[in-house]
């Protein structure tokens, strides 16, 4: 199943996102281990989260149409925030994955949302600090991530909001919805 998987994901993507989402995996399950998640159904949503990565902005937008999304203003003017959703539709009519976890998790990615599952969570975070990330904080994320999970999450979702912000693009509402459930369910 994960060999059928990676084999079909490595003719969809770039060599550097297939590694990426390699990368996930082996975070994910680090992550994993700490809950009681299904590791098999987390190895199969890290490797699936990106694959719709490597279409342009009219391949997702049709995609989108195909499936039947109902794509919001942001996300028509920055189509790549659907890589999420069309991914979710692509493992589950193009790898015939049919499990809820893993079609939310994939969904969600991007965006996060408020009332995520911890799958989904692990989903959100692993794919934030996979090895091949780089950005200022990261590392404090990572060692975050293993000390107070919750905590590191609200670091990633201000992280992301902070890369939208300096670069003046639109936030998407549910990283709002996000961020603002985590931190009242963080008791602030
Ligand atoms: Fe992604
Ligand atoms: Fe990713």
């Amino acid at each position: 199943m994960i060999d059928k998987i990676k084999q079909k994901l490595k003719e969809m993507l770039s060599e550097k996102r297939y590694i990426h989402s390699i990368n996930v995996l082996d975070v994910a399950m680090e992550l994993g281990k700490n809950f009681a998640v299904d590791l098999e159904k987390i190895k199969i949503a890290a490797l699936l989260h990106d694959c719709a990565k490597n279409l342009s902005d009219d391949e997702l937008l049709n995609k989108a149409h195909e499936y039947g999304i109902i794509v919001d203003e942001i996300q028509k003017r920055q189509p790549f925030l659907l890589h999420g959703p069309v991914g979710a539709y692509i493992s589950k009519f193009e790898f015939g994955i049919e499990d809820k976890d893993i079609f939310n998790a994939i969904y969600y990615h991007t965006t996060g949302r408020k009332d995520m599952t911890i799958f989904e969570e692990i989903i959100y975070l692993a794919d934030f600090i996979s090895i091949d990330r780089n950005f200022e904080g990261v590392e404090e994320i990572r060692k975050k991530a293993y000390e107070n999970f919750e905590e590191a999450l609200l670091l990633s979702c201000n992280s992301t909001l902070n890369y939208v912000i300096n670069r003046n693009l639109p936030i998407h509402p549910l990283t709002i919805e996000f961020r603002n459930w985590l931190l009242m369910k963080g008791g602030k």
